[in-house]
């Protein structure tokens, strides 16, 4: 039996003006993304950007539904908008960002687990690392160099072969 380890680093960013102007527009796009969020029933809007390689900036947002789990989250929402609009185009860096109701959002938002998986798949089909901007409206914001390092033991094609 052997002991093992499983470590990743990530930036935390107290002080948003240290971020390169490319992240701080990112974020902007992904809070405009999540104020037009589809969010009736958790009232927790959520917007994604991505700023692909080749400068594109693509959005989503969730899209619940009285049906609860019909409901998709706004990671797969701009994943699947990517695979229409640029397929195959990899993704530099996705920002991800929420609006609550009461008050500013002040904690990093982090993708559920179906969206890492999501996030897995598109990062291994374009052999491309996804960097992230994880954020509330204000507060700590978090940077990871790539989804991937936050699915450890992820489930991909190959186990299928
Ligand atoms: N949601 C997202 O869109 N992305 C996340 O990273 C976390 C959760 C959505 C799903 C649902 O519409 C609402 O937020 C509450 O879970």
């Amino acid at each position: 039996m052997k002991k093992e380890l499983y470590q990743f680093e990530f930036y935390r960013v107290n002080n948003r003006t240290e971020l390169p102007a490319e992240d701080v527009d990112l974020l902007v796009a992904a809070n405009e993304a999540a104020q037009q969020a589809y969010a009736p029933y958790s009232n927790f809007k959520v917007g994604a950007a991505a700023r692909l390689i080749n400068g594109k900036i693509v959005l989503g947002s969730n899209q619940e539904n009285a049906s609860y789990p019909v409901g998709i989250c706004a990671e797969r929402v701009l994943l699947g908008n990517i695979g229409v609009q640029f397929p195959g185009v990899a993704i530099d860096t996705m920002a991800i960002t929420y609006l609550l109701v009461d008050r500013k959002s002040d904690s990093p938002v982090s993708p559920c687990g179906m969206c890492r998986q999501a996030l897995s798949e598109f990062e291994s089909r374009v052999n491309h690392p996804v960097r992230l901007l994880l954020a509330g409206e204000v507060g700590d914001l978090l940077i990871v160099k790539a989804s991937i390092d936050l699915l450890p033991f992820v489930f991909q094609r190959h186990h299928l072969h």
